[in-house]
């Protein structure tokens, strides 16, 4: 039987890239969303992989969103944890609600579902779990103090949970992705952006596609001697 994988954020930017690969692989796919009605709509139309909505950074809307998609697709090998925002400003100009509502859907998230996914997977002696941190996590970046401490704490997340898993068969690890060609970089503003860009070494941003090859391999039969890893997918942006 196929295994049943759940990307978070998965209906658009390199959450729907992640699912399009998974299926490809043969994987049945599911994807959770947390606000954006039309283009999960029209993900699904496309795509045929059912879309379902709560926010991962609400603990027990996600121990019931993972229990609904168990009782109507299967139990989940997979989990994919790709939900992610940006509030971005400096320190100065950060409330705490910016800091506060990255910290929880973006690391947050993590925890929720894991805890709703990992003791099952753990029993059954299978599992993958592949979380997507940032090149701006590893490195920080100027106006991000919220979202580079909670991509950071992604990393950490995962090399702890690595170890708790390593013996049942679940493997856990993270993609580091840098700037990808996605709304959330489009978001930021293009004088920044060109800088930025300008220190890639490919010359390019990158494309969420180039992401998603990353996360199918670690969730494949043949990952299974890959833990506790993180895969830098950034155009050689960062390198150490
Ligand atoms: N290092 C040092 N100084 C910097 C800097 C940097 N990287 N960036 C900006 N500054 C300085 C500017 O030179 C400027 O200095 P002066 O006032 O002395 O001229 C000052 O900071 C203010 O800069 P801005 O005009 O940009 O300030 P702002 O308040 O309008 O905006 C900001 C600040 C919101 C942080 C804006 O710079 C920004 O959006 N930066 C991009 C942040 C970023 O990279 N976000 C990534 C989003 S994508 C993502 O997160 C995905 C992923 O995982 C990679």
């Amino acid at each position: 039987m196929a295994r049943v994988a759940i990307v978070t954020g998965g209906t658009r930017g390199i959450g729907k890239a992640i699912c399009l690969a998974l299926q490809e692989d043969g994987v049945t796919v599911v994807a959770n969303y947390g606000g954006n009605e039309e283009k999960a709509k029209a993900f699904t139309e496309e795509t045929g992989i059912p879309a379902y909505k709560w926010d991962v950074g609400d603990h027990q809307a996600t121990l019931a969103g993972c229990e609904r998609v168990e009782q109507e697709v299967g139990p989940i090998d997979i989990v994919v944890n790709n939900a992610g925002i940006t509030r971005d400003g400096t320190l100065q100009r950060m409330s705490f609600e910016d800091w506060d509502e990255v910290i929880r859907i973006n690391l947050g998230g993590c925890f929720n579902m894991a805890k709703a996914c990992f003791p099952a997977m753990r029993e059954r002696k299978w599992g993958r779990i592949v979380n997507i941190g940032s090149i701006n996590g590893q490195a920080g970046q100027y106006g991000q103090v919220n979202y580079a401490a909670a991509k950071s704490g992604i990393h950490g997340f995962t090399k702890a949970l690595a170890q708790e898993g390593a013996k049942y068969g679940v493997t856990v690890n993270a993609i580091a992705p840098g700037y990808i060609d996605t709304d959330m970089v489009a978001a930021v503003p293009e004088n920044v952006l060109q800088k930025i860009v300008s220190r890639i070494p490919i010359g390019r941003l990158g494309h969420a596609h180039e992401i998603a090859r990353g996360v199918a391999f670690l969730c494949a039969e043949d990952g299974a001697f890959v833990t506790g890893s993180t895969l830098s997918i950034n155009g050689g942006q960062h390198m150490y």
